[in-house]
């Protein structure tokens, strides 16, 4: 990963924003006053699901990098010095042998692939471990091969000797993870255990987790990787790789406390679960599920420990703005335990779900005489921090009536108590942002508008028969009308294939800004209005084009010589002839 890579997935766009203008939520995306402008309505937006944000007032948008450009004023590589002091990242690491350190990466990689089949042909070959895993935990064949269940040898150094074997030196072998020196000597790390491989969302292994075979109170139960270069607790989401289908199919996700209830759950057909394998819920987390779907849905242990990791855990959601609920596991058993003893209960289970405050009110309220002051109080004193740290005003809204129902006070008495609670709001950055003339911003508006129906809607790109490069401003703009004038067929996805390697980036970054602005502006109108509505913009970037252009050839003719003059007026004609026919085409549309 890359400086900006590693800064784009711990930093969220919003969060970026936020720290300069106050974002509220319209829908699917965030709005704000447009700092590029003076206006009353906010026609500033973020749109989180896509990373980007977009001022329809001046026509400029981006991602969080340019977002910091143009409000601190920098350059690239000053906004990317600002982000990653935010994101907590050393930049002087990614510079310093930028390409040393992806070499050594890979070799990690390697490393751990190499150990995962290791531990995979020793688990094959070992009797106990086998009737550990087939007979006691009934898991398929099938179901170890996909997970590559492995065992590691309890001899001491066999998978440092084998990895020896294969090159690999000490220092990668320890730096992966899979050793640690034990009595002067480099010795395995895991021993006697189930080996579980832990990996990336993409598969790759990046850790292992270790069972025993044997439940001994001296001994941890699973022990882990430690943290890597290549595994990070706070991060790694078990299972991913294998769920993320099932997960964008189901719309949904289930997260589950152990690896192995992960395992069970697959075999028993649900797919779309993963675990947070014993380490908290962390915003991380969330912000990798997220990625894959909106909707969380826990299925943890119900003890006091649950509710407050539920109370640390809903702010988080509702900052990276995740739907959480709570999916209730009957009789206090794991997963893994209600499948074995009927897949059914298991998929019945993961249908009924409460949204996590809804639950974390009930759980509460079973616990507290809340009938009682004390009661009461304790009651809104466990509350209030987590509604008041819900993102949305309307949710918010929504459970601070439902509290003060519930226990039967004024929202008054409520609102009172709350204004106690929370912080004071934060003083936002000041910094001014470059303005833009109206004219500019008027014409890429016009121009964002009118391509974001052609990219959207094929059947418009007819239009686009009269329009030259030279009417639109910018480069990306302009080699995306070529783009769009060379596949009149492709969507979106299909034309940024089609870019040049050099402008990849900035077509798919202005790609999205368009498919944002198309869902923004027009999602919502029949197809005969959208025609008319790009029939007007293909007039509106014609006549600023024959503007400027008759403008351009005025001040030509102030100095130009009688036989240059005739030429002039030649263009000016065409021009006048070029705007004629568009403005006949669109009300005879009419
Ligand atoms: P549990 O004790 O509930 O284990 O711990 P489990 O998942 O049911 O495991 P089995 O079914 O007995 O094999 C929940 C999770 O906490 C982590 C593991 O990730 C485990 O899945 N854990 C537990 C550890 O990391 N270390 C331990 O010693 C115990
Ligand atoms: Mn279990």
């Amino acid at each position: 990963m890359d400086a900006v890579e590693d800064i784009k997935s711990r930093l969220s766009i919003e969060d970026v924003v936020a720290d300069y203008m106050e974002l509220k939520r319209a829908g699917r995306n965030l709005r704000a006053l447009s700092p590029f402008s003076n206006e009353k309505t906010p026609s500033f937006m973020v749109s989180p699901e896509k990373q980007i944000w977009h001022d329809f007032s001046s026509g400029k948008g981006g991602n969080m990098f340019s977002f910091v450009m143009e409000m601190e004023g920098v350059d690239f590589r000053g906004a990317l010095e600002i982000l990653a002091r935010k994101a907590g990242i050393d930049l002087s690491e990614y510079s310093r042998g930028d390409t040393g350190r992806s070499k050594q990466k890979a070799r990690l990689y390697e490393c751990l692939e190499a150990a995962a089949r290791f531990y995979q042909l020793q688990f094959s070959k070992n009797k106990t471990a086998l009737e550990y895993v087939l007979k006691k935990r009934k898991f398929s064949k099938a179901t170890a091969l996909a997970f590559r269940i492995g065992y590691s040898p309890n001899t001491g150094q066999a998978l440092v000797e084998y990895l020896k074997g294969k090159k690999f030196t000490e220092k990668e072998i320890k730096q992966a993870g899979l050793a640690t020196d034990r009595y002067g000597r480099l010795s395995d790390m895991f021993r006697g255990r189930v080996m579980i491989p832990l990996n990336d969302s993409t598969g790759r292994v990046v850790g292992f987790t270790a069972r025993l075979l044997e439940d001994d109170p001296k001994a941890p139960k699973y022990i882990n990787t430690p943290q890597t270069m290549l595994y990070d607790k706070g991060r790694q989401v078990y299972g991913l790789h294998l769920a993320k289908d099932a997960i964008r199919k189901s719309k949904f996700v289930v997260v589950v406390e152990g690896n192995l209830d992960v395992i069970a759950s697959h075999q028993a057909g649900v797919t779309n679960v993963v675990a947070s394998a014993g380490t908290a819920m962390t915003e991380m987390h969330l912000k990798e599920l997220s990625r894959f779907t909106p909707d969380v849905r826990l299925a943890f242990d119900q003890d006091s420990a649950g509710l407050q990791a539920m109370e640390r855990v809903i702010p988080l959601a509702s900052k990276v703005n995740v739907s959480l609920s709570i999916i209730t596991v009957p009789e206090g058993k794991d997963p893994d335990e209600l499948i074995q003893k009927d897949p059914e209960l298991w998929q019945r289970a993961i249908e009924s779900y409460d949204y996590a405050v809804d639950w974390l009110m009930d759980q509460y309220e079973q616990r507290l005489d809340i009938a009682s002051g004390a009661g009461k109080k304790a009651f809104t004193d466990a509350l209030l921090p987590v509604v008041s740290k819900l993102q949305d005003s309307v949710e918010r809204d929504h459970y601070i009536i439902q509290l003060a129902e519930k226990i039967g006070i004024s929202q008054e008495a409520l609102r009172a108590k709350l204004a106690q609670t929370t912080t004071q709001p934060k003083r936002f950055k000041q910094t001014s942002p470059q303005a833009v003339s109206p004219i500019e911003a008027d014409m890429s508006k016009t121009q964002n508008q009118f391509l974001a129906l052609c990219i959207m809607e094929p059947r418009l790109r007819e239009l686009l028969t009269p329009i030259r490069t030279e009417m639109l401003h910018g480069e990306t703009v302009q080699s995306m009308l070529r783009l769009l004038g060379q596949h009149p067929e492709a969507n979106v996805k299909e034309l940024i294939a089609h870019a040049d390697k050099q402008e990849l980036h900035d077509l798919e970054e202005y790609g999205t800004i368009l498919t944002v602005l198309y869902e923004e502006l027009y999602a919502n109108l029949e197809y005969i209005e959208l025609q008319y509505e790009a029939a007007r913009l293909q007039v509106r970037v014609i006549e600023k084009y024959v503007k400027t252009k008759k403008a351009a050839l005025a001040s030509a003719m102030r100095t130009a010589n009688d036989e240059d003059i005739e030429a002039l007026l030649q263009e000016v004609k065409k021009l006048d002839v070029l705007l004629k026919t568009a403005k006949e085409t669109l009300s005879g549309e009419r």
